[in-house]
């Protein structure tokens, strides 16, 4: 089993990537972590609870991390996963209560005994990097017990968020420069999973529909999440979001990736929060420009087989 940790703020697709992580046999779910993001932080830990609590897992640590963005007031999305992040479909709230160590202090210790044994954790973040900055920048030590970082956020080419920017780096732009720069100096191997891929794990109506037929708690869930976003939008599909950036470290092979430079915009008028991928490949590119290196090269997402992705997380939650 590959051993996890889930970064989350949970609204619709975050709850997608939970009940994956938590119901896949390849995974071992070590913990999940919260920072606000789609909705604030007090329902952020409320959703991941309730969520968890339906695919059985109560046994994995929940904790609290930061409210708020490192230097910028939060910004939350109701229009995208409704008033409460999960769709308002009025699901039974969790009564669990969360781990007492703060999200930072959570990570430290599961990476640290990580690296005791050996068995490095992948960390999925899914939301703005928040607490990951103050992780590294906090317990750089715990770097160690780290195999990888693979993160949902920015993109090569459109933004979401704004024209230029995905909303877990426009949240907090700075978080995400500090997690590029800690990565490039503790050797950490990170891989960007965004925009450009993200849109291509869909799952139907019919399908999501089958799910709730099952009348099995999680699928039902797991379909009515789905249901609920092609409401929304009115669409006949909907993609699972996040739930695929997890898809992404069950099946590796499934996914394209290209190592480029990476940086993270943090002025401009209109663009800021955006992720400058330098796609350049010309001889001399990199010494000739006057911004010098990038802190670190990602492995950037730029294609994905999506129907083989849709099926994994369809097979798995049901
Ligand atoms: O921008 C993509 C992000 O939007 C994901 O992390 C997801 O949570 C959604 O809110
Ligand atoms: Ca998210």
């Amino acid at each position: 089993m590959k051993p996890v940790i889930l970064d989350v703020d949970t609204g619709l697709d975050d709850a997608c990537a939970l009940l994956l992580a938590a119901r896949h046999p390849d995974l071992d779910l070590k913990a999940v972590t919260c920072v606000g993001g789609n909705v604030e932080l007090d329902q952020v830990v409320i959703n991941t609870l309730t969520v968890l609590e339906a695919a059985d897992r109560t046994d994995v640590p929940v904790a609290r991390g930061a409210a708020l963005p490192l230097l910028q007031p939060t910004r939350s999305a109701p229009h995208v996963h409704g008033v409460d992040g999960l769709g308002d479909l009025d699901w039974p709230r969790s009564t669990r209560t969360t781990d007492a160590r703060h999200a930072v202090e959570l990570l430290r210790d599961v990476l640290l005994t990580a690296a005791g044994t050996g068995e490095l954790i992948t960390l999925i973040p899914l939301a703005p990097l928040t607490n990951i900055a103050l992780l590294l920048r906090t317990y750089p030590e715990a770097a160690a017990g780290l195999r990888e970082i693979v993160f949902m956020g920015g993109a090569a080419g459109i933004g979401n968020a704004t024209a230029s920017a995905e909303f877990n780096i426009w949240t907090d732009p700075e978080a995400a420069a500090i997690v590029l720069n800690a990565a490039g100096e503790l050797d950490i191997p990170l891989t960007m999973y965004g925009l450009d891929v993200f849109y291509d794990v869909e799952i139907t109506l019919e399908e999501a529909r089958e799910l709730i037929a099952t009348g099995e708690k999680s699928a039902v869930l797991a379909g009515s999440l789905i249901e609920i976003r092609c409401q929304l939008y009115g669409a006949e599909a909907a993609t699972i979001g996040d739930g695929s950036a997890v898809c992404a470290v069950i099946e590796p092979d499934w996914l394209t990736t290209k190592a480029f430079p990476l940086r993270i915009e943090l002025s401009g008028n209109w663009s800021r929060g955006r992720t400058i991928v330098d796609t350049r490949n010309w001889p001399g590119a990199m010494t000739s420009d006057p911004h010098g290196a990038a802190p670190t090269v990602v492995q950037v997402a730029t294609a994905v087989d999506g129907r083989r992705y849709a099926d994994l997380w369809l097979r798995t939650v049901r």
